[in-house]
C-alpha cells in the first residue's frame, strides 16, 4: 500500500509540483471531457484527482471505482486551468494528476450517501451509523468535542484536580431517575446500578481528603428521552473542599471560559449570578433565555393600586410580558390568547399601544384610566403589546415565561450570542405530584441555605439550598450544590424525605457513617459535557455529538441494542422472564 503523505485538505497552491500520496473515499466520480474526476474524502475535507486516458493504468482503476471506494493515489500537485477553481475549499486551487493509483476496498452502493445523511430517515441513518459518520459536518460536532474535552482535561490538571475513576458497577443513589440494574451472578438475586452521576463516590473522596476530584464519566439514567436527554451520557464532574459557594462559583465559571477560548477562540462575557426566585419572577423559567429580551412584569400591586375589575383584583398574582415594536394583527392576538389557554392559563388579556389610544380585549371592564395604568406601568409605547396573566403565582409565571419564549422565535427576535447565567438558591425541595410526597430538588445531600435550617421540618418547602445551576440560551448546562457534611443534618433531611431510620441506614448508613470520621466542607457540580459541545456545534440534538446514540425508544439499531439474551446467561444469575 502507498502510504499516505498528506491529508486531503493539505494538498494545496503552496505545494505545487510536489508529489504526495493522498488516501481516502471516493466522494464523488465524474467523467467529463473524456477526463475521469474523482472528489477524494478523508476525515479533513476533499481533494480532486483527474486523469487522463493517456494515463492507461491510472485511467483504468480510477474508471472502475464507485462512490464510497477506498482507494490511495500517488500523483503530482497541479494549478487548476483557470475557471475550474472551487474557492470553498482549502484544496480548491489545485488537483492531482496520479501516478499511481490503488483500489484498497470497493463498496457497495450504500444505502444513502453520507452528503444525502440530512434528508434520510433517523433510523436507517443511525442503522448505517459509521456511512452517517462520513458526514464532514457531523465530524466536525466531534472535532469539536476533542478539542473541548482537552480543554476541560488541561484546566482542571493546572488547577490542581486530580482525575479519579468510579465505579460503574455501583449502587442506586438517588438522582431521582430510574436506575439501569445489573444483575450479580456471583450473589444470585442482587443487582448493581449503573451510576446516575458519582456523586456519592465523589464526596467520600472529599472525606479521604483528595481535596479537588474531576471525572469526564460515563453516567445512566433510565428516564424519557428527548432530543436533550440520552439514556447514557457524559458528565463533566467535580468536587472541591474548603471552598465557599463564591469560590467554586468563580472556579467553575473560570473553566467555562477557558474552554469556549481554547476550544473555538470565544472570549465570554462574565456570567450573571441570579436567585431562582429571581429566575421565576423575572423569566418565568428556572433557566432563562437571556436572548429572548426583556424581562417578566409583576403586576399584582399595580393592579390592586389602580384596578377595580375582580378577574384581575382579586388574582392572587397579576403579571405580564411585553412584545415591543410588534403590530400584531387581531388574528395573531387570538393565537397568543389561545396559546396560553393551551399552557394553562384561565385566559390571557392584552393590551396594545397605538398613536393615541390603548386597546384591550378587557375594554368592556376596565376603563380607560385602568388600561392607562397597566400600560405606563409597563412603559408601553406605540405598537408595543402587553399580554396579561391572572392567577396562581407560579403557574402564571410560567405560562408568561413560555410566551416571551415563543415570541423571540417566533420572530426571529431571539438576539445571537453565548448567554450564560448562574442561577442560585433554588429551593431545597419540591412537591412531587405524581408521588405525593415531598422529593429534593437537586438531591438529597445538597446542603440547606444556613439562615433556613430551622424550617426544614415546620415549613421544607420555604427552605431554600445552597444549590446552583450554569444555564446557557435556555439550556441548563450544569447543576451543582454545597453538601452536607454533618451526620446529624443529612439524618434530618432524609427523614423529612420520609425515609424511615431503616431505610436510611439500609441506604446511605456507609454515607452517614463515614461523615462520622472527619468530613471536610465540600461542594461541587457536574455538566452535561454532550449537552455543552450541542450548543457550541450548534447542533439541534445530543445525536449529532454521540457517535452511537440511542433513539428515542432507547433503541440502538445498528448493534440491535437492547436485545434478548440466551436462557444459559439468565440462569447464571438467577433471572427468569416473565411471558
Ligand atoms: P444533574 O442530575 O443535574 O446533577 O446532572 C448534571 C447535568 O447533566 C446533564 N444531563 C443530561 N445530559 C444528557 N442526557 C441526560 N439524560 C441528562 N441528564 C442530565 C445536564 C445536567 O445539568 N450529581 C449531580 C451533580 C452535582 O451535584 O455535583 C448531578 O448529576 O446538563
Amino acid at each position: 500500500m502507498l502510504g499516505r503523505t498528506h491529508y486531503a485538505a493539505e494538498v494545496n497552491e503552496k505545494i505545487e509540483g510536489e508529489t504526495v500520496t493522498v488516501a481516502g473515499w471516493v466522494h464523488r466520480r465524474r467523467d467529463h471531457g473524456g477526463l475521469i474526476f474523482i472528489d477524494l474524502r478523508d476525515r479533513s475535507g476533499l481533494v480532486q484527482v483527474v486523469a487522463e486516458p493517456a494515463q492507461e493504468e491510472n485511467f483504468r482503476q480510477l474508471d472502475r471505482v464507485r462512490s464510497e471506494f477506498v482507494v490511495t493515489v500517488e500523483g503530482e500537485v497541479k494549478r487548476r486551468p483557470e475557471g475550474m477553481e472551487n474557492r470553498e475549499l482549502p484544496s480548491g486551487l489545485v488537483e492531482i494528476e496520479p501516478h499511481r493509483v490503488e483500489v484498497l476496498s470497493e463498496a457497495k452502493t450504500p444505502p444513502f450517501m453520507p452528503q444525502d445523511a440530512e434528508s434520510v430517515d433517523e433510523m436507517l441513518r443511525l442503522k448505517y451509523r459509521y456511512i452517517d459518520l462520513r458526514r464532514l459536518g457531523l465530524l466536525n460536532n466531534f472535532i469539536l468535542r476533542d478539542r473541548v474535552l482537552m480543554a476541560v482535561r488541561r484546566f482542571f490538571h493546572d488547577h490542581g484536580f486530580l482525575d479519579v475513576e468510579t465505579p460503574a458497577l455501583a449502587r442506586s443513589t438517588p438522582e431521582g431517575a430510574r436506575d439501569f440494574l445489573v444483575p450479580s451472578r456471583l450473589q444470585p438475586g442482587t443487582f448493581y446500578a449503573l451510576p446516575q452521576s458519582p456523586q456519592i463516590f465523589k464526596q467520600l473522596l472529599m472525606v479521604s481528603g483528595f481535596d479537588r476530584y474531576y471525572q469526564i464519566a460515563k453516567v445512566f439514567r433510565d428516564e424519557d428521552l428527548r432530543a436533550d436527554r440520552q439514556p447514557e451520557f457524559t458528565q463533566i464532574d467535580v468536587e472541591m473542599s474548603f471552598m465557599t459557594q463564591d469560590q467554586i462559583l468563580d472556579m467553575m465559571e473560570s473553566m467555562v471560559h477557558f474552554v469556549f477560548q481554547e476550544s473555538m477562540g470565544v472570549t465570554l462575557d462574565p456570567f450573571p449570578r441570579i436567585t431562582w426566585h429571581e429566575a421565576m419572577e423575572g423569566y418565568g423559567s428556572d433557566k432563562p433565555d437571556l436572548r429572548a429580551g426583556e424581562r417578566l412584569w409583576n403586576l399584582t400591586k399595580v393592579v390592586e393600586a389602580h384596578v377595580s375589575w375582580p378577574i384581575l383584583r382579586e388574582a392572587p398574582f397579576v403579571g405580564g410580558v411585553v412584545f415591543r415594536d410588534y403590530q400584531p394583527s387581531r388574528k395573531q392576538l387570538d393565537i397568543w390568547t389561545n396559546m396560553a389557554k393551551d399552557l394553562g392559563a384561565g385566559g390571557l388579556i392584552w393590551l396594545v399601544k397605538s398613536p393615541g389610544q390603548t386597546r384591550s380585549s378587557a375594554g368592556k371592564w376596565l376603563s380607560p384610566e385602568e388600561v392607562k395604568e397597566l400600560a405606563d406601568a409597563v412603559e408601553l409605547q406605540d405598537g408595543d403589546v402587553l399580554l396579561l396573566v391572572a392567577g396562581e403565582k407560579y403557574p402564571s409565571l410560567g405560562v408568561l415565561g413560555q410566551l416571551r419564549l415563543e415570541f423571540a422565535r417566533r420572530e426571529d427576535r431571539l438576539n445571537e450570542g453565548w448567554r450564560f447565567l448562574w442561577v442560585t438558591d433554588f429551593p431545597l425541595f419540591e412537591w412531587s405530584q405524581e408521588e405525593n410526597r415531598l422529593v429534593s430538588a437537586h438531591h438529597p445531600f445538597t446542603m440547606p441555605h444556613p439562615s433556613d435550617i430551622d424550617l426544614i421540618e415546620t415549613e421544607p418547602l420555604a427552605v431554600r439550598s445552597q444549590a446552583y445551576d450554569v444555564v446557557l440560551n435556555g439550556t441548563e448546562l450544569a447543576s451543582g450544590s454545597l453538601r452536607i457534611f454533618q451526620p446529624q443534618l443529612q439524618s434530618r433531611i432524609f427523614s423529612t424525605l420520609g425515609l424511615k431510620p431503616e431505610e436510611i441506614e439500609e441506604k446511605f448508613g456507609f454515607l452517614i457513617q463515614a461523615f462520622q470520621y472527619g468530613a471536610p466542607p465540600h461542594g461541587g457540580i457536574a455538566f452535561g459535557l454532550d449537552r455543552m459541545v450541542m450548543l457550541m456545534a450548534g447542533a439541534k440534538s445530543l445525536r449529532e455529538v454521540i457517535a452511537f446514540p440511542k433513539t428515542a425508544r432507547g433503541v440502538d439499531p445498528l448493534m440491535n441494542s437492547p436485545s434478548s439474551v440466551a436462557l444459559a446467561q439468565l440462569e447464571e444469575v438467577g433471572i427468569q422472564i416473565k411471558k
